[in-house]
């Protein structure tokens, strides 16, 4: 672990053909922090997530990521860290449908290498941690949003990552669902693990230790 701040952005921009989405955005994310990036619809929110996610790349500026350059990486070195060091959580879950929660689950770790026995049980295991110990051989239309959106979790956790990101993580439940994933969220934020997602619902911007407002691709 290095001294460095988890994420450290510095004027990150982006641009859509003249449409700049990303203005110049400089943040940093200390370890363990749990932070929400508030702002209204087109305001850039998916954008940001997508570069630190390390799915995107800026137009320009530097994002590193544990002291580390994306922008310097190539795509297989940004693919690996993306598998190693981040688990992404997305509004509408992107769980592959035919697969079960435990096959879904234990994809990260089939690309990562894990033997099969391996992730299997640590598969069963974060099932567990998410309620869902008894739905894992249930496919995601078996399931409700809630449920989809605890295993699309469970798969964020599947490599340990050091950074969880979360793209409107309970834009599409109801709010009993919503409450659930939230408090999930505030668990592992309490066991250490750095958490930064993005709403445009006050309440769960409420949950986050910190609150970054995004407006028009500018951090207020
Ligand atoms: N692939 C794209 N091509 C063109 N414009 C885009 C693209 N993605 C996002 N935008 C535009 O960039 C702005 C920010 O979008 P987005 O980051 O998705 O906002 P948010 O997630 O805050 O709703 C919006 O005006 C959106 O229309
Ligand atoms: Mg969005």
């Amino acid at each position: 672990m290095s001294a460095a701040p988890l994420v450290a952005c510095e004027d990150l921009r982006r641009s859509y053909g003249s449409y700049e989405a990303l203005r110049g955005v400089s943040f940093e994310v200390a370890r363990g922090e749990f932070t929400a990036v508030m702002g209204p619809s087109g305001c850039g929110k998916s954008t940001l997530l997508a570069i630190l996610g390390l799915l995107d790349r800026p137009s320009s500026g530097s994002y590193r990521l544990d002291g580390a350059e994306a922008g310097s990486l190539g795509d297989a070195e940004r693919t690996r860290l993306r598998r190693e060091r981040i688990g992404f959580v997305f509004q509408a879950y992107n769980l592959l449908p035919r697969l079960s929660s435990l096959e879904n689950v234990a994809l990260p770790m089939a690309y990562a290498g894990v033997p099969l026995d391996e992730r299997t049980r640590r598969a069963e295991e974060l099932l567990d941690r998410v309620g869902l110990k008894t739905k894992a051989r249930r496919t995601p239309l078996e399931l409700s949003g809630g449920e989809r959106q605890r295993v699309g979790i469970a798969r964020a956790l599947a490599n340990r990552p050091a950074l969880l990101l979360a793209d409107e993580p309970t834009g599409n439940l109801d709010s009993h669902s919503a409450a659930e994933v939230l408090s999930f969220l505030k668990v592992l934020h309490g066991e250490g693990l750095t958490i930064l997602l993005v709403t445009h619902d006050p309440g769960v911007g409420a949950a986050a230790q910190r609150v970054l407002r995004l407006k028009d691709g500018l951090l207020a």
